[in-house]
């Protein structure tokens, strides 16, 4: 079987020991040679590396670990790039969900305002890693998770059209595993299920058992009473169950409730719902506030703790593993699979109603040749309706990251859904744009 050779790019992310964790328990249907991280932090990649360096050698000695900042050792000889990048960082992330806070709007990490302000600094980061990849290792995939994945997907299909690069969300298929518990069943793959939409915005239509059983009627049913809630054991699944996630994951009750023939992302609340996320928001102690006091805190204090011991054991250390979808993907491109999996790929008449240029979220099937989309159809005219909004922000956000125009960028703020007057738009952009000014495009 042949052995992979990856980088994380972003390796000083949060999320990075959990998908070491996971690639360390996959290694039989994803073997690896080499493991390397890059970031442009070294002093924050330090330390999560280090710790990863030891959790690598004390499971297989044989796979070559390296962390560093410099792109040609990086992206030399590697097969994949996971990218999982974060250009400004929490304190950036802080200032996107606070800023639109002030004036009554939703201030999220990827949805409305301060996802906006998120594209226009990821954009640049994302092309880089892309470049340096084409430049160091002509032949290996990109699977990009960086958000706002929406964003960075509609600037990567106009800008590097032909580049080997597959952008993925985490969050369907952390609201599958939920769907597999409320059915009963054990596995992921004990369902098929159908979705359409863009990233963050979009409906599954279909879902059923192996055996072809039409599971809808009994998800709708739970669904429309528990949104998306389940009784797990908060210890066993810890991302997306903390108690900010399991709000989200309730309120997919309501955001069901106007169109109950299909199940939403929870993403919709932002949309459906943002006179009362705002009034369930502290505009002084936001997510980002939440995540740099738990998520941050725990996994850097553990990853020291590691380092400092010289070993992991007994050092309690979570496995990310929803995030073995990351494998999946890796695999099917690896080894050829056909794997079904939801990516998002370039309309061009999967959703044959719909622009045939947008970035749409869809089942794909992963194969040597990158991910050959299913059709989707017609779609009905709610769902069209918002999403063609939604896609317009989007597009006009890459307008006017590459035209660097304010104009545009107000545009964007001013059609999101979650802002209530081309007033406010205006009053949001520029006080974001104050705080992004070593970030963004200088603005004409
Ligand atoms: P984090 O801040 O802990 O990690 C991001 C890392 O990226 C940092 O170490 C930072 O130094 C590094 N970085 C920033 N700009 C860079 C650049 N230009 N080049 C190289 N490295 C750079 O953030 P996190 O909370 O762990 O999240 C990481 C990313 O993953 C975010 O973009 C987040 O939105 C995304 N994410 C996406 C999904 C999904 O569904 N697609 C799921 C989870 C997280
Ligand atoms: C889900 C989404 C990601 C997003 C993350 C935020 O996983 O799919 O796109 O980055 O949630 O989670 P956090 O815990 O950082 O708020
Ligand atoms: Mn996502």
């Amino acid at each position: 079987m042949k052995k992979s050779s990856i980088v994380i790019a972003g390796g000083g992310s949060t999320f990075t020991p959990g998908i070491i964790l996971m690639l360390l328990e996959n290694l039989d249907r994803y073997p690896l040679r080499s493991i390397k991280f890059y970031d442009n932090d070294a002093e924050r990649q330090k330390v999560i590396a280090e710790a990863c360096e030891i959790i690598v050698k004390e499971k297989d000695p044989s796979i070559e670990f390296l962390q560093t900042t410099d792109p040609e050792t990086a992206f030399t000889d590697v097969d994949i790039v996971m990218a999982h990048i974060r250009v400004g960082k929490y304190k950036m992330r802080e200032l996107d969900e606070k800023i639109p806070l002030k004036y009554g709007v939703v201030g999220q990490e990827t949805c409305g305002p301060g996802g906006i302000a998120y594209g226009m600094r990821s954009i640049q980061g994302v092309l880089e890693l892309v470049d340096y990849m084409e430049k160091y290792s002509p032949n290996a995939w990109l699977l990009n998770y960086s958000n706002p994945a929406a964003i960075v997907a509609e600037a990567t299909r106009r800008l590097r059209p032909n580049s080997k690069l597959i952008n993925i969300c985490d969050m369907p298929i952390s609201i599958e595993n939920n769907f597999v518990e409320i059915l009963g069943f054990k596995k992921h793959s004990d369902i098929i299920t159908r979705y359409y939409g863009l990233n963050h915005f979009g409906w599954w239509t279909d879902i059923r058992d192996q055996d072809g059983n039409d599971l809808m009627p009994k998800l709708r049913e739970y669904v429309s009473k528990n949104g998306y809630l389940v009784q797990t054991d908060l210890e066993e699944k810890k991302q997306h169950s903390d108690e900010s996630w399991n709000a989200t994951y309730k309120k997919a009750a309501d955001v069901q409730a106007l169109d109950p023939d299909t199940l939403p992302n929870t993403y919709l609340k932002y949309y459906f719902f943002p006179d009362y996320v705002v009034e369930h928001t502290d505009p002084n102690y936001t997510r980002a506030n939440q995540v740099i006091d738990t998520r941050e805190k725990e996994v850097f204090s553990a990853c020291r703790e590691i380092v400092e011991k010289q070993t992991a054991e007994g050092t309690y250390m979570e496995v990310d593993e929803h995030a073995s979808y990351i494998v999946d993907l890796a695999v099917g491109l690896t080894f050829n699979t056909y794997e079904r999996m939801l990516l998002i790929v370039e309309n061009n008449g999967i959703i044959s109603n719909f622009d045939p240029t947008a970035m749409v979220e869809v089942p794909c099937l992963v194969s040597s040749n990158g991910p050959e989309p299913l059709a989707i159809g017609t779609i009905p005219t709610m769902q069209k309706g918002l999403m063609e909004q939604q896609v317009a922000v989007e597009k006009l956000v890459v307008d006017a990251w590459e035209e660097k125009s304010y104009q545009k960028l107000w545009q964007a703020m001013a059609l999101s859904r979650t802002v209530p007057s081309v007033s406010v738009a205006k009053q949001i952009l520029d006080d974001l744009y104050e705080v992004n000014k070593e970030y963004w495009p200088e603005l004409v």
